[in-house]
Formats: C-alpha cells, structure tokens, sequence
C-alpha cells in the first residue's frame, strides 16, 4: 500500500466516499461541497499525497505536482476530459493519469439532444414568455421553430457521445454527418472534412476534446463558411468556440442560435451571450444525472485505489 493520503477535491456523494472511508488508505477531503478549493488550499491538500481525485476545475500542472512530492502515484479525473491535467508533466514524473470514460457517454448526449430541441423548438422562450404573463391564444405562427426531421446535424469529434448523440439525432428523423474520428466507428454516419461539414449542416454539435490543436476550432473563418441560419451546441469545452466570434454571427443573425453548457472563461459567461434570447444557457451540466454522477465517481475511485494498490487501473489515460 502506498505511503501518502489520498486528497480528494469535493464530497462525491455517500456512496463513493463512504467506499473511500473502507478502503484503509488515509483521506483528505476538501471541506467545500460546491465550490473548489483555491490554488492555496489544493496545495495545502496534495502536499504529501499519494494520490488525488480532481474535478475539471483543478488545474493539476508540474508545479501541483512537485509540490506534492515524489510520493504522488496517481492522478484521478472525475471526468472524461483532462485538459486541466498536465499529463505529459505527469507522465515524466511517473504519476498515473485516469479518467472517466462511457460512464457519462449517454447523459451528455442526452443534454447536447435537450439543447437542440430546445433551441429548434424555443422551448425556453416559449417558457419565458408565458411566465412574463403575456395575453396569448393558439396561432399558426406562434412560436414557430424549426422541425428536427429532415435537418442535418454535424457532429464533429466522432467519439462515443457524438456515437451517441447520432443515435437520438436518427431517431428524430435527422440526416447525420460527421468531421474528426479519434476512434473508428462503424455506425452509417456519413463522413467529411470540417469544411464541408460546417457548409452542410443545419446544426453543428461539438465532442472534440480541448487540445492546442482544437482551441478555436469554430472561429470568425468557420463561422461565416456555415450555413445562413445554422445553429450550434457545444457539450464538450467552451475554448473549443471563439466566443467573440460566435457572439458576433448570433448578433448578425448568421448563427440563428446556440446551445452552450461550457464555456471560453469558465465559470465567466461572455456578457454578449446573456444578452441574446437566441441562446440557451447551462452551467455545464452535461454529466449531471445523478445515476452518471455515482458512476463516475466510482469509476475515478476504482482507479486511484487501483494504482495505490498495485494494480493497473480500469481506465488510464497515460499508459
Ligand atoms: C467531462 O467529464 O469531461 C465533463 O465535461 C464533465 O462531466
């Protein structure tokens, strides 16, 4: 058994922690429910670990992990992205990487789905609209949005939840393409470069991890090569999106709507955005069903317990 505490960033819920508590390993656990710990209080927390269990709010860098020290045996993400981890830092330090993959694949699918109904069909300004208690009756031209079947939907970074977002997209009639594959899949879904995608579609949904590759994947170019009216929803990280750009084509009325729940400056939203009705907003919650949230927990102790005891872990990002 490693020598070290464990540091666990957040309260993951009686379940996980109460396995935490089993598992003979001594536990550290930020005291704050809802928010993270300040970089003071992370360090303060990892100084002497054997292994962390982060959020993606945590920036886990070189500096985090030598402060830490020589003992850190693993670092262990709650989540599917690891863009707040320095994995090539870790890795030359011998520290263990692992995420939470599949566990979360169909809660955010199902969001990125929400978000596009959403907005096609104005759910939220239709909400809003009678709250504000206007005088209304049944019209022919009230509220009208815009029919999913027969609407083709981009997907781009064809992974497991653009996969499972093609699935519910099918089944509401839509025509699927799709740009990027960092895993191969064999589902029918028709490919194409990015270009041809983004002149293609109605709707543009994004999966892609955050890399230096993909920041700004969808920026002024991008935006004014897609359709006239497109609308785009971004489950996967908000500096995927310029959001300058982006705030601009929604205010010219090149983009007809987005469906965000991540955002370029999180937990900052861009103050354009709040202003447009033609946006829906949610504070990423793509993961949040409480059944995902128990599995990716779980899944997150299962491998940092893995690794301070020797084992290999289910699920490592490096190997
Ligand atoms: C992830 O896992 O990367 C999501 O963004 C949070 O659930």
């Amino acid at each position: 058994m490693a020598t070290g505490h464990l540091y666990v960033t957040r309260d993951l819920g009686p379940e996980p922690m109460e396995l935490l508590r089993n598992s003979g390993h001594e536990l550290v656990v930020h005291p704050d429910r809802d928010l993270p710990p300040t970089r003071e209080a992370l360090l303060d927390g990892v100084s002497g670990a054997a292994g962390i269990i982060t959020l993606l709010t945590e920036k886990m860098d070189a500096a985090l992990f030598d402060h830490a020290g020589p003992q850190l045996q693993v670092v262990s993400a709650v989540s599917v992205g690891t863009d707040n981890i320095d994995v090539g830092a870790a890795s030359s330090r011998g520290i263990t990487v692992t995420n939470t993959p599949d566990v979360l694949t169909d809660a955010t699918a199902d969001l990125a789905m929400g978000l596009l109904l959403a907005l096609n069909r104005r759910i939220v300004q239709a909400d809003a609209f009678l709250r504000r208690g206007e005088a209304w009756s049944w019209g022919p031209r009230l509220f009208l949005g815009r029919d999913l079947a027969g609407e083709v939907l981009g997907i781009v970074g064809y992974g497991r939840i653009g996969e499972a977002l093609a699935r519910r997209a099918r089944a509401f009639g839509m025509r699927v393409i799709a740009a990027g594959s960092d895993q191969a899949h064999n589902s029918g879904v028709e490919r194409m470069p990015l270009p041809q995608l983004l002149r293609t579609a109605d709707v543009v949904s994004l999966h892609a991890p955050l890399t230096e590759r993909t920041r700004h994947l969808l920026g002024t170019e991008e935006l004014a090569a897609m359709k006239q009216g497109a609308i785009i929803i971004n489950t996967a990280r908000g500096p995927l999106i310029d959001e300058d750009a982006l705030v601009e084509a929604l205010r010219r009325g090149k983009i007809r709507g987005a469906g965000l729940d991540v955002f370029e400056y999180e937990p900052k939203i861009h103050p354009g955005l709040l202003e447009l009705d033609s946006v829906v907003l949610t504070p990423h919650i793509g993961s949040a069903g409480e059944q995902t949230r128990t599995r990716m927990a779980m899944l997150a102790l299962e491998n940092a317990l893995a690794v301070l005891d020797g084992q290999s872990p289910p699920t490592p990002v490096n190997e």
